[in-house]
């Protein structure tokens, strides 16, 4: 029998920003699916929090790593491939958001904001998918963008900005990586309730959480409905999509 459409079994899938919210739960559901996952992040104490939740934990890795420290990416990448072998799918997820009117914005918050989505993102990506670190076979990128990289809202230029470039430069990665079947798509996800979300919303009062709940008519989303969407762009159930940005927004955009 066939491996079915939508396993990931023994695919070998990187994940930044696997200390916490979507990443985490993007991890732990790739390791229920079958992959050797390699968690990436900053904080040693969430990293190990999220290995204790995978599936079968002693298949997998977890690397701590700021990744805008760009120099350290490429030893970091080789060495992991020497050990584990060939890459087959990577999700970045590591990223920072924030709520800032145009007038409060200095080039040195530009620069860090694309810094830490954009840039860092980027990075990884070139010496994942470098032909000596990727699968053959081809695979599988993803990046995290969010509904702000398609519409606007106040006080959201900054995060749009990042959010919109890696939405744009995903379709001319899919279209320069094509030729050796390497996929590379965005997903965006309206609110969903992680430690990012719950230190912009919640610490406004219940009348501005209670807005941003009604923008959503299916609700605020889970970690869970972000992580199935991104399994989904790994596996081979998803061979032929390329270059598309994924809505994962329960219904925010559909107004
Ligand atoms: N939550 C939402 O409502 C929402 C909506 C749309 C889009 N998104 C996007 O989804 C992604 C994940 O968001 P989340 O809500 O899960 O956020 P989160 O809980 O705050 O997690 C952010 C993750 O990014 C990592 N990170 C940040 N800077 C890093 C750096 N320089 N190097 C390495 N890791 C770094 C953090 O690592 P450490 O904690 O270890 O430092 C953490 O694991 C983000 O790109 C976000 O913009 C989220």
């Amino acid at each position: 029998m066939g491996n079915h459409p939508f396993t990931l079994n023994d695919k070998l899938v990187l994940v930044t920003g696997a200390s916490s919210g979507i990443g985490r739960q993007c991890a732990i559901t790739c390791s229920r699916l079958g992959a050797v996952v390699v968690l990436l992040g900053r904080d040693e104490n969430r990293l190990s929090e999220t290995m204790e939740a995978m599936h079968h934990k002693d298949r997998h890795e977890s690397v701590q790593i700021d990744l805008c420290e760009f120099d350290r990416i490429p030893a970091m990448v080789k060495n992991l491939t020497q050990r584990l072998g060939m890459i087959s799918g990577l999700i970045n997820c590591a990223g920072v958001s924030t709520t800032l009117p145009l007038n409060a914005l200095s080039v040195d918050k530009m620069n860090s904001f694309m810094e830490t989505n954009v840039f860092s993102a980027l990075n990884l990506t070139k010496y994942v998918v470098s032909s000596s670190n990727f699968s053959k076979e081809g695979g599988s990128v993803i990046f995290l963008s969010s509904v702000m990289g398609v519409v606007g809202a106040k006080g959201k230029t900054l995060h749009s900005m990042t959010k919109g470039a890696l939405v744009s430069a995903s379709k001319s990665m899919a279209v320069e990586l094509g030729a050796r079947k390497i996929r590379v798509n965005t997903v965006s996800p309206g609110v969903v309730e992680t430690p990012m979300s719950k230190s912009a919303i919640y610490s406004r009062n219940k009348e501005a959480l209670e807005f941003v709940k009604e923008q959503h008519p299916l609700g605020l989303g889970e970690p869970e409905d972000v992580a199935n969407a991104c399994a989904f762009l790994l596996s081979e159930g998803s061979k032929w999509i390329t270059g598309t940005n994924m809505i994962v927004d329960g219904g925010y955009l559909a107004k």
